[in-house]
């Protein structure tokens, strides 16, 4: 699909607080996506495109009748409780009992609509650790994750960073948060800025936390290159000069710019060509394992999920309606829904996948 469709809606979102600009990306982003990616077309192109064993995208299936069969399936009123196993260490983030609500543009002034976005969420990021957060567009997966970020304040609950309460994000929070923990987003057109070159992109984080001579920010730049596979002739290049793919991997790099514990991947790969999705996937798998980094990976595609977590939480219009190790969510889903994202994407090309070791 041509990026230049995604880019004009990202432009008409109106200026508002950091907050709301950024969820609202990401909806926009993430509509805007799936209504102009034609099915067939998809399967097609995973089909002829494959080079590898980890393309687990390549699977035809028909995204209308999942959804009308996803739709009717009833809501649960609460979330299934945390089921993080308690090793004495602190989560790097903690999500106690969270809540968020929107006031929607619907309604009249005096009395809005409101949505539910997340329905008392408890998650918990231990160190080193992949979670897999998966369900259909608009279940709440961007308000975690901006939630977990300290992007969106909470309407009730509270979030903790490595112990602390953050839950009240002031600047000296936002810090704090900044250095621990990187966001990917789906479009890196949110994350990179179109007049600066790579070079200038890959020091900014570094000069805005003082991190460092010049010499060993220079040196880190080119570190930063190599770690995410893009030439060094790319340093003076502009944003727009590069494929999807390869913003994607200067996104990428700019996340672990400061050493970060942990980064909250948010459908990473799903604004890019079919072709270089698994790259990015597995560029993150070996990133991952070699920086120990922990990760939150949002996706609506539950194959992609599993390919990549240690845990999986399944969410249903705001609420957690499944949560285990991926070998249980895979081999042992308890819930309705859960069961029937699993049925309904079948790897063609990977029998396998999705059916148990
Ligand atoms: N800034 C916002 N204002 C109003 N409603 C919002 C905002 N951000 C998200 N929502 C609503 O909250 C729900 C969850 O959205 P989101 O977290 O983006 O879902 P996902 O990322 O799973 O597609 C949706 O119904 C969406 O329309
Ligand atoms: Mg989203």
């Amino acid at each position: 699909m041509a990026e230049e469709k995604i880019n004009p809606a990202v432009e008409n979102v109106p200026q508002t607080d950091l907050a709301t600009e950024v969820a609202a990306k990401a909806v926009e982003v993430s509509d805007v996506v799936e209504a102009e990616a034609p099915e067939i077309d998809i399967a097609e192109g995973a089909a002829e495109g494959l080079e590898n064993d980890t393309d687990v995208y390549a699977k035809p299936i028909n995204r209308r009748d999942v959804r009308e069969a996803l739709a009717q399936v009833a809501i649960p009123e609460e979330s299934v409780p945390d089921d993080t196993p308690d090793d004495g260490r602190t989560p790097i983030i903690f999500l106690d009992n969270v809540q968020v609500v929107f006031k929607t543009r619907t309604g009249s002034l005096l009395h809005p609509n409101r949505v539910t976005a997340i329905k008392g969420s408890t998650i918990k990021l231990m160190p080193g650790e992949t979670i897999g957060l998966v369900g259909e567009s608009g279940c709440g997966k961007s308000t975690t994750a901006n939630v977990m970020c300290g992007l969106q304040p909470v309407t009730s609950g509270k979030v903790y960073f490595k112990g602390k309460d953050v839950t009240k994000r002031t600047a000296a929070d936002r810090k704090v948060i900044g250095r621990v923990l990187s966001v990917v987003f789906q479009d890196p057109a949110t994350a990179l800025n179109a007049r600066m070159s790579i070079q200038d992109q890959l020091l900014d984080p570094l000069n805005v936390h003082n991190v460092g001579t010049p010499a060993e920010r220079a040196k880190r730049v080119l570190d930063l290159l190599e770690m995410v596979g893009l030439p060094q002739s790319c340093l003076q290049a502009l944003p727009g000069q590069m494929s999807g793919g390869q913003r994607q991997r200067v996104a990428i790099a700019r996340a672990l710019a400061l050493n970060p514990d942990a980064i909250i991947a948010d459908e990473p790969t799903s604004a890019l060509d079919v072709s270089v999705r698994a790259q990015i996937l597995n560029l993150l798998v070996d990133l991952k394992k070699e920086l120990n980094l922990a990760m939150v990976f949002i996706s609506h595609d539950i194959q992609t999920i599993r390919y990549i977590s240690d845990r999986i939480i399944v969410m249903n219009k705001g609420v957690i309606v499944e949560r285990g190790s991926a070998e249980q969510v895979f081999n042992h889903p308890k819930d309705e829904y859960t069961k029937l994202l699993l049925g309904a994407a079948p790897s063609l090309l990977h029998p396998d996948l999705g059916q148990g070791d």
